[in-house]
């Protein structure tokens, strides 16, 4: 059978992992599929580095991303350039021009996913986008095949390797954020600029596209409730630990009576579950089903070769279904709006809570607290205090009964101006056995 024909987008961390995939695996990609995929196109603003060995000697090698797009002998196009602006020209042209499209970038797919996908069916091309979330784990087919005859009502996920690594660092070393996070920019973990990772956002985007994925309904960042976790201290580990639990970056969306309720914030999960034990930057997702009940998926989120993997894995599916005549013809994202899974604020959810004060010590502060929580029908659990000589700054913990989000977030409210309080206090859910 004849070659599909590849055109590669972006040479950087993905790119290169792609193509030396596409060079060292292409006997056995080419056994797996009775016929070979060639790279016969690809494009950087640079075209330089060792990526460039991994070009095939007769490939084009341009800057201007058009002369891939447009080009007769280019099938399938790879955008791996990240970002929502060229990034979008290059998929809206891709498909204008008839080329089935392998995307890596969440936050493309997460905003316009749906509008893209829908061009795709119009265009009668195929699409995939498999290492747009959790590079290395096979989630978006779990997802559309594996569970797919099944009825998810609640996906929990570790989507960002960043903040997973920094969050596991700080609990085995009593380091300090800042610290841990100097040295995930040395090894090259986080950004010069870490916002998109420590502040939730990355992993905002993957939450949108898997809750999309899971519960076909149209979702997309903005309908997410989202906290970063830059306030994490190592005494919260302490605590957590003290209360049996850890505390991750948890994405979370699950089916209520009330709609679908999203967010992606650290919380407290039990040490005895699974997704307790995801260390570094592992990233891990665990779908509950109505019918199937638990599965849980465990890899690596990022890196040029997992995610290569991915991107790979992506293009034999789209190479297959090219060469038997198999168009897409239903988006994953939304096949109808079904309406029992309309997003609903996360200030409805009812959880037991974590309170972490830091407060000018002086008698009273305990029976004002309990004042303010009593006066929002909100019933304390339990007072929580390592042992701490700096009574100028005495951090504390009370953890309280099952309530309502609004009404931890009045009394947080209101205590912020107690003016024995050092720092707003710090609410965390705990999050009931994963
Ligand atoms: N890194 C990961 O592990 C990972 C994991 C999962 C998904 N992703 C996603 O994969 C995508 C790529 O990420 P990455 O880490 O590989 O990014 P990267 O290392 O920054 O590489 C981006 C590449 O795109 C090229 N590029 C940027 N703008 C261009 C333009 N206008 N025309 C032509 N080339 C252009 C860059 O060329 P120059 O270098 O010459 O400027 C570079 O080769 C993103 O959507 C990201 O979210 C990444």
């Amino acid at each position: 059978m004849n070659d599909v024909n590849v055109g590669v987008i972006g040479l950087g961390n993905v790119g290169s992992g792609t193509l030396a995939i596409l060079q060292e695996n292409a006997d056995q990609i080419a056994l797996k599929l009775g016929f070979r995929l060639k790279v016969t196109a690809v494009c950087s603003r640079s075209l330089k580095g060792a990526v460039m060995n991994q070009v095939p000697g007769d490939a084009l090698r341009t800057s201007d991303w058009r002369e891939v797009v447009n080009n007769p002998d280019v099938d399938v196009v790879a955008e791996l350039i990240g970002g929502t602006s060229v990034a979008r020209e290059v998929v809206d042209a891709a498909i204008e021009h008839g080329k089935s499209v392998v995307t890596a970038n969440k936050e493309l797919m997460a905003l316009c996913g749906s509008e893209i996908w829908d061009r795709a069916i119009r265009a009668n091309i195929n699409l995939a986008m498999e290492a747009s979330v959790c590079g290395g784990i096979p989630i978006h087919a779990v997802l559309r095949e594996g569970i797919s005859g099944d009825r998810v009502t609640a996906l929990y996920g570790i989507l960002n390797g960043t903040s997973n690594f920094i969050l596991t660092e700080i609990e085995k070393r009593g380091d300090s954020m800042e610290s841990v996070l100097a040295e995930a920019q040395r090894l090259g973990y986080a950004e010069a600029d870490p916002s998109a990772d420590v502040d939730g956002y990355d992993a905002r985007s993957k939450l949108a596209i898997l809750a999309a994925l899971a519960f076909g309904e149209r979702i997309t960042p903005a309908d997410i409730y989202v906290e970063g976790i830059r306030r994490i201290s190592p005494m919260d580990f302490q605590y957590a630990r003290a209360l049996d639990h850890t505390i991750r970056l948890l994405c979370a969306a699950r089916k209520t009576p009330d709609g679908l309720i999203l967010s992606v914030r650290p919380a407290l999960i039990r040490r005895s579950t699974i997704l307790a034990s995801v260390q570094g930057a592992y990233n891990a997702v665990w779908v509950k089903g109505q019918y199937g009940d638990d599965t849980f998926y465990y890899g690596r989120g990022a890196g040029p070769k997992p995610t290569g993997v991915a991107v790979v894995s992506d293009l034999m599916r789209v190479a297959r279904e090219i060469r038997s005549g198999s168009p897409e013809r239903v988006s994953p994202f939304a096949h109808e709006r079904l309406g029992e899974y309309q997003p609903v604020s996360v200030t409805v959810q009812k959880r037991p809570y974590y309170l972490r004060f830091r407060v000018d010590d002086r008698p009273g502060i305990i029976a004002t607290l309990a004042g303010i929580l009593a006066g929002k029908h909100i019933s304390l659990e339990a007072v929580l205090q390592e042992p701490c000589d700096t009574k100028g700054d005495l951090p504390f913990v009370i953890t309280l009964e099952s309530t309502t989000e609004q009404a931890v977030r009045d009394a947080v409210e209101q205590m912020s101006h107690l003016e024995f309080m050092k720092e707003p206090p710090l609410a965390l859910p705990m999050e009931p056995p994963l």
